[in-house]
């Protein structure tokens, strides 16, 4: 969580920083801040407690902070309550040093407790002053800023991207990295740092990711970056590949409306490329058959959304490979004692490549001998680097904080693994992997229909909008999907909501149905069909009111037990979620918008998750 940014050049830095911060607002918008540097003006610092607004508004958008070299953050709070205080930029003691960060710092209260003991008073709750108040401390000594910043990374502990300001590099500023994401942007006549391009993709497409451990100098003509032990590293740059519109709303009011709406297309960049006459290809895969063969175990390891596209995964993997997959959250994963060894391939799951929960267990899948595959979207992320293999979702800048566009290629994409696995180990028919790349072409097509008219869905969340408590039930993939589409409404509505195995709701939560409760009944997955219609009337009896979600050939079957039914078009059975999940997401949309909530940035969330 929590969002950096810094920048050196011609033009004066503040506008620029708060312009990054807005495109970071994702990771973390409890509070904001910047420091800048000038000749006249000296180290200044300024940081407020809310949206990035409040400090636009402090600071007269930027115009008002004189300088061309500066630092910004926007603040996911872990140590400390959001505050004016807590918020970055945090100083040393002495004025002297400006940092900011984005991780955390596990033995800060044992090197707070030392800075304390030598007089050194602090400001904040924060584990980040800590940073500011050590390397002053050490540069107070040797009066070497890097070989300060250097002495400090050896002390501390924990995950970091720093930036950091000193008063005494009137033309630099200094970054460091470790398990927390940060990267280099090179400029005409500037640089840059951001925890995301999409920061600084408005300036420069030309960027080099930085590694665990490594140390940059960045000033205006250039970048200079050191390895752990002090060494000079050359640097490899990548051209980012899409361009500043991806980063805007273009006209949408929401940013998870327009990613809604970019599905269809994302969808289409993920499939098309890896489809050559009939079959699916994966270039950037260095597995053999013989590889492919010598898994008798898979496990799906992630977080959240990413996670319930594992749920779908296990599903449909199992089906087609006929051996055992187990989806796990990554945060039980990595504290669990998993049965992995080389045997087995454990494929994580991550839009934005950098949750830590995700690049912990995997880390601890290497460590146990299996071998990994990441399915990631952003390109350059950390979880992307560190695994074997890595498969790009492709599906551009995910903005909002609820995923959209990202689950669904994550879902296509490990429905297309799982072809090509079948496809080596010989466990799918033909006809039936025909049947399933041919519906894989038509998808996004058939995606468009389903956003092509959601008028009905608008007026049934103005209907249920107010609702307290909303259940979703469905069986198999449609419980997946329930999943799914529940932790769509609750994240950015509010509104309490639970999903459950439709034969499971009876051994306790129905007890919770109550007259004019609604659940929204999943009756996408046809095998099931007539045992979810059970649950429909077992919810209806107790005075529950249904929206049903479920395929044009069963809606008119349906729509005799049900009151509101959303169809959507049929496709292959293991990709029906890849439809059913739209209508839920709209509906989530909607309830939200009509309860006024604020949907991109949905209250104590954040995009990335880059703590326990
Ligand atoms: C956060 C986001 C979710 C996301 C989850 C996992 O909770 O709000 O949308 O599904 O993290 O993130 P990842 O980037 O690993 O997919």
């Amino acid at each position: 969580m929590c969002g950096i940014v810094g920048f050196v050049g011609q033009e004066q830095a503040a506008p620029i920083l708060l312009d990054g911060l807005e495109k970071l607002e994702y990771r973390g918008y409890d509070s904001a801040g910047i420091a800048v540097l000038s000749e006249s003006k000296g180290l200044q610092v300024k940081k407020a407690k809310g949206r990035l607004q409040v400090l636009r508004g402090l600071t007269g958008d930027g115009r008002d902070v004189e300088g061309t070299l500066g630092i910004g953050h926007t603040r996911w709070a872990t140590h400390g309550e959001p505050s004016d205080l807590n918020s970055h930029p945090h100083l040393s003691s002495g004025h002297r040093i400006a940092v900011v960060h984005n991780g955390i710092i596990e033995n800060y209260v044992e090197i707070r407790e030392f800075l304390q003991s030598q007089g050194i008073p602090f400001q904040s709750e924060t584990d980040t002053e800590v940073v500011a108040q050590l390397l002053e401390y050490y540069y107070d000594r040797c009066g070497d800023i890097m070989a300060s910043v250097y002495r400090v990374l050896a002390r501390i502990e924990g995950a970091y991207a720093l930036g950091i300001l000193c008063r005494d590099l009137p033309d630099a500023f200094i970054a460091a990295r470790k398990d927390a994401p940060l990267l280099l942007g090179y400029g005409q006549g500037c640089s840059f740092i951001a925890s995301d391009v999409t920061a600084i993709i408005k300036h420069t497409r030309e960027v080099a990711y930085m590694e665990d451990g490594e140390v940059a100098l960045v000033k205006a003509g250039g970048i200079q970056v050191f390895n752990a032990m002090g060494q000079p590293v050359e640097k490899e740059h990548h051209t980012v590949d899409w361009d500043v519109s991806a980063a805007e709303k273009g006209g949408f009011p929401h940013f998870m409306l327009k990613e809604i709406m970019e599905q269809p297309e994302a969808v289409r960049k993920t499939v098309s490329p890896r489809l050559k006459d009939g079959r699916v290809h994966f270039e950037e895969l260095k597995l053999t058959a013989e590889d492919i063969r010598s898994f008798s175990r898979f496990f799906i390891v992630a977080c959240g959304s990413s996670y319930h596209v594992g749920m779908v995964g296990k599903y449909n993997l199992e089906r087609l490979l006929r051996r055992p997959v187990d989806v796990m959250l990554a945060s039980e994963f990595r504290y669990a004692d998993p049965l992995v060894d080389e045997h087995t391939l454990v494929i994580f799951i991550s839009q934005s490549g950098e949750t830590l929960d995700t690049m912990a267990a995997l880390r601890r899948a290497k460590a146990l001998g299996a071998r990994t595959l990441a399915i990631v979207n952003v390109v350059g992320s950390s979880i992307a680097r560190e695994a074997d293999q890595v498969l790009y979702t492709w599906a551009g800048p995910e903005i909002a904080v609820a995923t959209t566009k990202a689950y669904s290629t994550q879902l296509v994409l490990l429905d297309m693994l799982g072809l090509f696995f079948a496809q080596a180990l010989g466990s799918v028919e033909e006809e039936e992997y025909a049947r399933i790349v041919s519906e894989l072409q038509a998808l996004p097509a058939k995606m468009e229909t389903v956003l092509a008219d959601t008028e009905r869905i608008k007026y049934l969340a103005s209907r249920y909008f107010n609702h307290s408590s909303i259940f979703f039930i469905g069986r198999n993939l449609d419980y997946a999907l329930g999943l799914e589409g529940s932790l769509k409404l609750k994240e950015i509505s509010y509104i309490h909501s639970e999903a459950y195995a439709a034969g499971e709701l009876k051994h306790g939560t129905i007890s919770l149905i109550e007259k004019g409760t609604l659940v929204v009944a999943l009756c996408c997955y046809a095998p099931l069909f007539e045992k979810s219609v059970s649950n429909i009337v077992e919810v209806k009896a107790r005075g529950a009111d249904i929206l049903a979600v479920t395929t044009e050939s069963l809606a008119a079957e349906l729509g005799k037990t049900a009151e509101n039914v959303l169809p959507v078009p049929d496709t292959h059975l293991l990709l029906q979620p890849s439809l059913g999940v739209l209508p839920l997401q709209i509906f989530a949309y909607y309830v939200a918008l009509q309860r006024g909530c604020d949907i991109d940035k949905p209250r104590n969330l954040a995009k990335s998750v880059t703590v326990e």
